[in-house]
């Protein structure tokens, strides 16, 4: 449902990890989803991993939820599109134009790009490239809240915020990014961590395993309850941000100087890889996986209670 509680019809093309993640999510919501995807076989992969309410409204709820034979049948007449085809400049680029041109002109068009910024995906689209917005979710998609929207630059105030709107019916936690950077916001802050955890590993400091022990054993911990910059106010005490940027922030600047770039030549990559199996040697992936995904829900149910939290 949107925001005034009115269900909407949403097309999701592309109905691979990230595009059945979204078409979960939207139905759970109560809005009508049409899914296309030309793969052979994509319509019974897609049923197959939908649970629960969704998976029985799926199956049972034409009127819900239909599998579209072409792109244009499925864009025809929605009022949100979420893209998830194939992350490939050229692929993205016709993706859009033939959703743009297929979809009812007050549509808005959203794309899942990793990397993308919405004027490179939308070079093609002849019809109203404005309305096109990288919605960028996060991985496991079905689980975690973010999503990234980035507006063309020349994109109205409207088209922004029926796109943010759209993620907060659906329980999502949108953030506006207001620039077109390569990988967005919240990849680059990954890999500002990625950066130096490769580049302390390389230089044999410490093991993979110990940079995924401090991180999740460590300041990890702390980002599931409030991000780093609000972490960092608390820790001022009630001299708060200003305190520990006047106190701390003349040592932080020798550190964030110190930062070395990596470059992930083969020798490197072989030793992540390595660290990596070294970690998690003799566990099993799948159940890895679960638990992941179950701990999630546990967190994300715990956040629910603690409503001084943002
Ligand atoms: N996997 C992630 O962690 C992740 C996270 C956030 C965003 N994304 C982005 O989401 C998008 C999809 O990634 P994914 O991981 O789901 O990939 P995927 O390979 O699992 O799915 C891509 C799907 O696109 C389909 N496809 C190919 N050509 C198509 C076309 N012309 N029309 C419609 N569908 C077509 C494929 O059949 C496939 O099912 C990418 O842009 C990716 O950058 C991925």
């Amino acid at each position: 449902m949107s925001e005034t509680g009115e269900s909407l019809h949403i097309a999701v093309i592309g109905t691979g990890v990230i595009g059945a993640a979204w078409v979960s999510g939207f139905l759970a919501a109560g809005h009508t989803v049409t899914a296309f995807d030309p793969a052979p076989e994509a319509e019974e992969r897609l049923r197959s991993q939908l649970t629960g309410d969704t998976a029985a409204d799926a199956a049972s709820r034409p009127d819900r939820f239909r599998f579209a034979s072409d792109l244009a049948d499925a864009v025809s007449d929605a009022d949100f599109v979420q893209e998830n085809g194939p992350e490939r400049l050229d692929v993205k680029q016709m993706m859009l134009a033939d959703i743009a041109e297929a979809a009812p002109p007050e549509a808005i068009i959203a794309s899942s790009t990793s990397g993308y910024a919405p004027s490179a995906i939308s070079e093609q689209a002849r019809t109203a490239p404005e309305r096109i917005v990288v919605g960028h979710p996060f991985n496991p998609a079905h689980l975690v809240p973010v999503v990234e929207v980035v507006p063309s630059p020349d994109a109205s105030f409207e088209v922004v915020d029926r796109a943010l709107e759209m993620y907060r019916s659906i329980g999502k936690k949108p953030i506006l990014v207001r620039a077109e950077l390569p990988g967005h916001v919240v990849n680059r802050l990954q890999a500002a961590l990625w950066q130096e955890a490769y580049s302390l590993v390389d230089r044999g400091v410490v093991s993979v395993a110990d940079i995924d022990t401090a991180i999740s054993y460590g300041p990890g911990l702390r980002w599931a309850t409030l991000g780093p910059l609000a972490l960092q106010h608390l820790s001022g005490g009630e001299g708060g941000m200003r305190h520990v940027l006047d106190h701390l922030g003349p040592p932080q600047e020798v550190w964030m100087h110190d930062l070395e770039q990596v470059h992930l030549d083969d020798q490197l990559k072989d030793k992540l890889v390595a660290g990596v199996d070294a970690e998690l040697f003799g566990r099993d992936e799948k159940r890895l996986t679960a638990q992941r995904d179950s701990m999630l829900r546990d967190i994300l149910e715990l956040k629910t209670r603690y409503e001084e939290l943002p």
